[in-house]
């Protein structure tokens, strides 16, 4: 060999040991899944490809999330709690002209700034009425999905117009496929289809298992002892996602990316209790601050864990998501976000660099009093209306049996909750007359949170968003 081709052999050999250290990244979402959803939790469930990745991996205990989609997804893309990006009341309807600040930084522009191939396959519910705020300008290669919060899983459309594109282009060719398989199919394709020579990022927010209830049979029938009909067909949903989380890892495993992969999972809030999910014994559900509704299924599996098969207790909130896989990609977190590496807790077993966070802060004006809460050490403060849904419920199964929750309103008072979380997981022991010491001292903390909270940006839905302004598709271009 001559010089030239020996420089050239060694420059590859240390390109090859960089995109070595960096992991793939496989980042699945799953859309309102309950924290007693999957089998590693609840023996009903069927959820085997989930549980082998969660049992061998590592489980969160106290995985922490936001109490809807679009505060969750800011929190996991930008590291920044929904209070200061304007995100913190409800979720996005889709004729809002809002997204997520567009002078944040998301996850995918991180990674690719590492090098990575970036791509999103499912739901992005932050915002889209203009390109700027859509996946492919805020740091995705390719997206294959849909902008809304909620769509028929075969149609793909919303309020009778289409939501479903590939790339920025609107595909009405995937009509009548159901959308696990369809997001389940486009990941294989890209594993196969991937260049290995640059380490491979794939945000996989699944559609499943939010609302519609839809299901192919196949999936519904894995659950005969199941009598209640939506309590039946979500499960096959989960069993669908379980299918898809499956395939997925096995073209990992073809395609022999699998050992050098690291993979998140996690639910994106609480499942919605009235809408057939389940969070067992936990408090409340998807729309509150109770755990219920704030405390994810979740787990991390794969390369550069050390300590495996195992859970991990340490406090992660999801605003941590986002420094943390940029750790784990080998980058250096920002450190002017609110969210902090997790990675060599996590990795190591080690306890968590956390010590406190916020549930939410929402002082929007409407129909509902404002809300907000914090954790610090063992202890949580509530203050005010913790949200729709309340109470502790198991899962549905003989239909005259189980009502299915009915929504709470608070008229006006502004209750003080106190739990010892670690001690009351389950949210029964308000502790607020018989502590009033540490209830003010937490108030104290919350309020030094509250003088930061930038005002929900809420605004009414925007006519200029009609479908049939643009040929039928929900589309951005009207703000
Ligand atoms: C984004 O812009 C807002 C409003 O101008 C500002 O308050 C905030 O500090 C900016 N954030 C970042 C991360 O630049
Ligand atoms: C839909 O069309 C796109 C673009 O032509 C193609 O890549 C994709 O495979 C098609 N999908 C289905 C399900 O037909
Ligand atoms: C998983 O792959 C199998 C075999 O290709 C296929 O039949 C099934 O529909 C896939 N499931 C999902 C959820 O994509
Ligand atoms: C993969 O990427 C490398 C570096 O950009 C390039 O040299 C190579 O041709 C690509 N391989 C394929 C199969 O496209
Ligand atoms: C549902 O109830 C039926 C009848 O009591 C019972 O046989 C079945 O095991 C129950 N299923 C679950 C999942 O609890
Ligand atoms: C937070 O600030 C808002 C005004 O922006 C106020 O209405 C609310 O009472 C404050 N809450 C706390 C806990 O400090």
């Amino acid at each position: 060999m001559g010089v030239v081709q020996k420089v050239l052999v060694l420059v590859l050999f240390f390109l090859s040991l960089t995109s070595a250290e960096r992991p793939n990244i496989v980042f699945i979402v799953a859309d309102d899944l309950g924290w007693n959803d999957l089998g590693f939790r609840n023996p009903d469930m069927k959820t085997p490809n989930i549980d082998k990745l969660a049992t061998e991996g590592i489980i969160f205990n106290n995985a922490y999330v936001q109490p809807l989609c679009s505060p969750s997804r800011t929190a996991l893309m930008s590291g920044m709690y929904p209070f200061h990006a304007g995100m913190q009341h409800m979720a996005l309807v889709r004729d809002q002209p809002v997204c997520v600040p567009l002078n944040y930084t998301l996850l995918p522009q991180e990674l690719k700034g590492l090098g990575y191939a970036t791509h999103i396959i499912g739901k992005w519910h932050l915002g889209f009425c203009k390109w700027e705020c859509t996946p492919t300008y805020r740091g995705f290669d390719t997206f294959l999905g849909y902008y809304v919060a909620t769509e028929d899983y075969f149609t793909h459309s919303d309020g009778g117009y289409l939501d479903f594109r590939d790339n920025k282009l609107p595909a009405r060719n995937y009509s009548g496929e159901y959308s696990a398989n369809t997001f389940a199919q486009r990941a294989v394709d890209i594993i196969h289809r991937h260049n290995i020579s640059q380490p491979l990022f794939m945000y996989l927010p699944y559609q499943s298992v939010h609302g519609p209830i839809e299901v192919p049979k196949r999936y519904e029938d894995m659950y005969p002892n199941v009598i209640n009909q939506g309590r039946r067909q979500y499960s096959g949903m989960v069993s669908a996602l379980d299918e898809a989380v499956g395939n997925v890892t096995k073209a990992l495993k073809d395609r022999g990316l699998f050992e050098n992969t690291l993979i998140l999972f996690t639910a994106d809030n609480g499942g919605p209790i009235e809408a057939y999910a389940n969070n067992w014994p936990l408090r409340g559900g998807k729309y509150t601050i109770w755990e219920g509704g704030t405390r994810g299924a979740s787990f991390m599996y794969g390369a550069g864990l050390q300590k495996t098969g195992t859970t991990h207790d340490g406090l992660i909130h999801a605003v941590d998501w986002k420094p943390t896989l940029v750790s784990a990609a080998g980058g250096t977190p920002e450190t002017t976000i609110d969210g902090m590496s997790q990675w060599e807790s996590i990795r190591n077993g080690l306890p968590s660099p956390r010590t406190e966070f916020i549930y939410n802060i929402d002082y929007f004006e409407d129909a509902f009093e404002g809300h907000a809460a914090i954790r610090v050490g063992d202890y949580k403060l509530m203050l005010g209306y913790p949200g729709a849904f309340d109470g502790w419920h198991k899962p549905m199964n003989r239909t005259e049996d189980d009502i299915p929750a009915q929504p709470v309103f608070y008229t006006g008072d502004e209750p003080v909750h106190l739990f010892n979380i670690r001690e009351d997981l389950t949210e029964h022991n308000n502790l607020a007359q018989t502590m009033p010491d540490m209830v003010a001292k937490l108030r104290t903390r919350l309020e030094e949170y509250n003088k930061t909270m930038v005002p929900a940006n809420y605004p009414d839905g925007d006519p200029a968003s009609d479908p049939s302004n643009f040929g039928g598709v929900w589309s951005p271009g009207w703000c």
